[in-house]
């Protein structure tokens, strides 16, 4: 499944007054297993297109095993589709201090400006469960006052968050949700490993009860 052009192109626009740099199309089946939605592409992402690539990918990917899914069963968006950045300098080989970019968290504006692209993933990927990858896609979703140390591997059956004339507003439909940690977060808190992996057990065996698509 690819969003359509038109839904890209605006989508670029509207994020153009930010600092964000390439833009990484959600990739997977229409009909796949889990649709993931993480927080935004980082360098090898914007490098190569490819969402979930890089470091933070290869330990997704190592967690989807437990849950016992592939790559190419799953599809894999994010609340933002460009990389945020902010320029931060670091010595070079002799010294000098150089100019470099590094990733941040997007900010609200650019969720926003991404929102109409997400949403429209939301509503055509059907997806059995959509398991939020971190703060950012669970509170793109669910809400602002809510939190993945509180909710991580829980199911939540609920309306999800959709922008209409550029408002937040609650979905009729209902969808399942799965919140986790960010696959980069045990980079920082190596105690997390163990709660995911947890939490992989349990998707594993939601995923039995609603996979309607296996
Ligand atoms: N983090 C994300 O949320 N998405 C990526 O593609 C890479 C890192």
């Amino acid at each position: 499944m690819r969003i359509p052009e038109e839904l890209a192109e605006l989508g670029k626009k509207r994020i153009e007054p930010y600092p964000v740099e390439g833009f990484v199309y959600g990739s997977g089946p229409e009909h796949p297993k889990l649709m993931l939605v993480g927080e935004a592409p980082g360098e090898t992402e914007i490098g190569n297109g490819i969402p979930f690539s890089g470091r933070a990918g290869k330990e997704l990917m190592k967690f989807l095993a437990m849950a016992g899914v592939g790559r190419e069963e799953v599809y894999i968006t994010s609340a933002v589709r460009s990389r945020p950045y902010k320029w931060g300098e670091k010595r070079g080989p002799e010294g000098a201090a150089v100019k470099r970019k590094y990733n941040r968290a997007p900010t609200s504006r650019e969720i926003l400006a991404h929102a109409p692209l997400l949403d429209y993933e939301i509503e055509h990927v059907k997806a059995p469960i959509i398991v939020t990858l971190g703060n950012i896609g669970l509170k793109r979703l669910v809400g602002n006052d809510k939190k993945v140390s509180d909710l991580h591997g829980e199911l939540l059956v609920q309306p999800v968050l959709q922008l209409k004339e550029e408002q937040f507003e609650w979905t009729e439909k209902h969808y399942r949700i799965f919140p986790t940690f960010h696959p980069a977060s045990i980079f920082y808190n190596r105690r997390l490993l163990e709660l995911i992996h947890e939490d992989m057990e349990k998707l594993r065996l939601l995923r039995r009860d609603f996979s309607m698509y296996d």
